[in-house]
């Protein structure tokens, strides 16, 4: 069966919740699957490491599992208006996969949450769509026909979805932000199976 990597980095979870409402909408479609993976913390030579597999949630993202999807959708929070260091340090070591050009072709799409409504949700998702380009991928955005777009108060951006999780980070998914997520997984879905075919 051939599956979309919903691929993220989250640190208090309101990017992990993003993502388990992505897989709702990719798992809407039939004849394929969603597979959820992460991407471990990074830390300097100085620092302590974890263990190969996380304490909860889903596995860290492998080499195969990037190689083999028919589609990715990628989420980092909004830090300093770009991407996570976590998720930059993955995607930099993907090399062998831009080589190849394995993942030419392959639609992919991009999802981020920060505190503030303002802080760099465009940029974010913007900067996080740039290596996804070098390695070939054909870029999806959310479309206007998602009545959403229009009507949220919060988050949700035609470049990808995104959520405003406030200063606590303790405000829940919109139920704006909720329908885009799953639209976004739903439609690279679609994507994925009309490219592969
Ligand atoms: C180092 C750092 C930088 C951040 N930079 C921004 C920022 O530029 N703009 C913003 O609105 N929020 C910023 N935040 C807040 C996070 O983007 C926000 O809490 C996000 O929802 C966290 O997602 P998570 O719950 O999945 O970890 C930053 C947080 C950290 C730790």
């Amino acid at each position: 069966m051939p599956y979309v990597l919903v691929l993220y980095y989250s640190h208090h979870g309101a990017v992990a919740e993003m993502a388990q409402q992505i897989v709702r909408g990719i798992e809407r479609v039939s004849g394929i699957e969603a597979k959820l993976r992460t991407v471990p913390t990074v830390s300097a030579d100085t620092q302590a490491s974890k263990d190969d597999i996380p304490d909860d949630g889903p596995l860290y993202c492998t080499e195969d599992d990037l190689r083999d999807c028919a589609g990715l959708v990628l989420g980092s929070p909004v830090r300093f208006g770009n991407m996570a260091a976590a998720m930059k340090y993955f995607l930099d070591g993907t090399t062998n996969l831009w080589l190849t050009g394995e993942l030419v072709n392959k639609p992919a799409a991009v999802f981020t949450s920060s505190s503030s409504l303002h802080g760099g949700q465009e940029s974010t998702l913007l900067s996080m769509m740039l290596p996804l380009m070098h390695h070939g991928m054909v870029m999806a955005g959310i479309p206007y026909t998602e009545p959403e777009l229009m009507s949220t108060s919060s988050g949700g951006t035609p470049y990808g979805v995104s959520h405003v999780s406030g200063k606590q980070s303790d405000i829940p998914l919109s139920a704006e932000e909720i329908n885009l997520c799953q639209a976004q997984g739903k439609r690279v879905a679609e994507l994925a199976l009309k490219l592969s075919k």
